[in-house]
């Protein structure tokens, strides 16, 4: 397994390109099953969850051609609809090839997707919704089996603002008979760029962005092209490492629009950024201020920049505290923050974050996505070098981050495990 080191200490300088969405992607590559033809995907980032969804939907009968950012996607007419476990264990967003499925062929085999590290992450408001849409569904050896004789628009409201089960239901009803109304549904920007795309390919969808989305099914949709959106995570991420490192960094390629909370948290702390409609700039300070944050569904504080603003909590002039709603256990890179010195302690759903401590460099290891993103942060400012292992998980979800911060001036490199 390979494992990265950071020598840190250093001041970050320069511009950095932030890639298209993960989490907009992956959806977006799912919807593609809704039509058959060839479909045209831009800024598809390089990461090892897009090259597992390449796998599953190649494993379904699909055709894709990537060259760079470039995603060609052909869906013959008629597609696999059994997604085997082999694929779906590779990467939990694969339950979203279950509503397109149902959807188009009116029976889906989908493995079940197993638990996480951040926690057990059911699925059980999909499966309602597909169920009050006119779905038969039942779990068979670790398998979902959904059959129907037509999926039928209905009235769903969501106990929580889910980002899958919106999409999955989003993606449902948009070849069912009538109109959907989602309830409650997830606000992210990822839910309007899938919308603008099933738009694209002919589904009238109302309402993306707000609580509450209307969708209009079609007898059969047509596939079209879509530039996926800036990484919204990647781009926060990569404005912690400005901030934490005392230089002036400028994030491009990115949307702000975006992320509004979080740049509302760091300008509490005292971090100056500034931004134009693209871009964030931001100028590393001494003084930050410690603060406290909760995470919610968007709009509210993104849970997937929670690891991250920890690391930069660590350096305030005080004691910071974090409060994480969405998933019941999202602090594991709190044990490893320990081991380079870090004073946090937690509490229920509370992490007590006492700041201005000196991070020493240490072996540590990645639990998570989101957490081997903030040991590599953690590893930018701790006195000498740290060494993060398990690095794959990072590869889930940022391209080639170690080229990007050395390219800002960071002393990063990734060593390959050679078994
Ligand atoms: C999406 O996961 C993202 N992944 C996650 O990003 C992100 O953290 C999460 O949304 C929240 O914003 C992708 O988009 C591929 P949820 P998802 O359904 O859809 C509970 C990353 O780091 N829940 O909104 O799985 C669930 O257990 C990843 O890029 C149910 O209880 O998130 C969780 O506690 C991590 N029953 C909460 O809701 C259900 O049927 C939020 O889950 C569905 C969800």
């Amino acid at each position: 397994m390979d494992k990265m080191l950071v020598n840190g200490g250093l001041t970050l300088n320069g511009d950095v390109n932030v890639s298209g969405a993960k989490n907009s992607a992956l959806p977006l590559i799912f919807s593609t099953l809704l039509a058959e033809g060839r479909h045209d995907l831009n800024n598809v980032p390089g990461l090892n969850d897009i090259d597992s969804a390449e796998g599953l939907m190649t494993s379904l009968g699909c055709t894709i051609k990537r060259d760079k950012a470039q995603m060609t996607i052909d869906v013959p007419a008629e597609v696999e609809t059994l997604a085997h476990y082999d694929q779906v264990r590779k990467m939990r967003a694969s339950i979203l090839v279950l509503g397109p499925l149902l959807a188009r062929f009116n029976k889906a085999k989908v493995s079940l997707p197993g638990g996480c590290a951040i926690g057990a992450r059911p699925i059980g408001m999909h499966l309602d919704a597909l169920e009050k849409m006119g779905a038969k569904i039942h779990v068979d050896a670790g398998y979902v089996v959904a059959t129907t004789t037509g999926l039928k628009g209905a009235i769903i409201d969501l106990p929580f603002a889910t980002v899958g089960g919106t999409e999955n239901i989003m993606m449902a009803a948009s070849l069912a008979e009538g109109t959907t109304t989602i309830n409650n549904a997830a606000r992210e920007p990822e839910i309007s760029d899938l919308a603008d795309y099933l738009t694209t390919m002919g589904v009238q969808v109302s309402g993306a962005g707000t609580s509450t989305i209307k969708i209009t099914g079609q007898k059969e949709l047509r596939a079209g092209s879509h530039q996926v959106i800036a990484d919204r995570i990647e781009a926060g991420t990569l404005v912690v490492a400005g901030a934490l490192s005392g230089g002036e960094v400028r994030v491009k390629n990115c949307r702000p629009d975006h992320l509004e909370s979080f740049l509302q948290a760091l300008g509490q702390m005292n971090v100056q950024i500034e931004t134009t409609e693209t871009e964030i700039h931001v100028k590393g300070c001494k003084n930050i201020k410690p603060i406290s944050i909760v995470t919610e569904p968007y709009p509210g504080y993104p849970t997937d920049l929670q690891a991250q603003i920890m690391t930069l909590m660590t350096q305030a002039d005080g004691v910071s505290h974090i409060t994480e709603k969405v998933f019941e256990n999202r602090f594991m890179h709190v044990s490893e923050l320990l081991r380079m010195g870090a004073e946090i302690d937690i509490e229920n759903k509370t992490a007590t974050i006492v700041g201005k401590r000196n991070l020493l460099a240490a072996p540590v290891m990645a639990t998570d996505l989101r957490a081997s993103a903030s040991l590599i942060l953690a590893g930018l400012v701790a006195e000498g070098e740290t060494e993060v292992n398990r690095i794959y998980h990072l590869d889930r979800g940022y391209e080639k981050l170690e080229d990007k911060l050395s390219g800002l001036g960071a002393n990063i490199k990734r060593v390959k495990n050679k078994s």
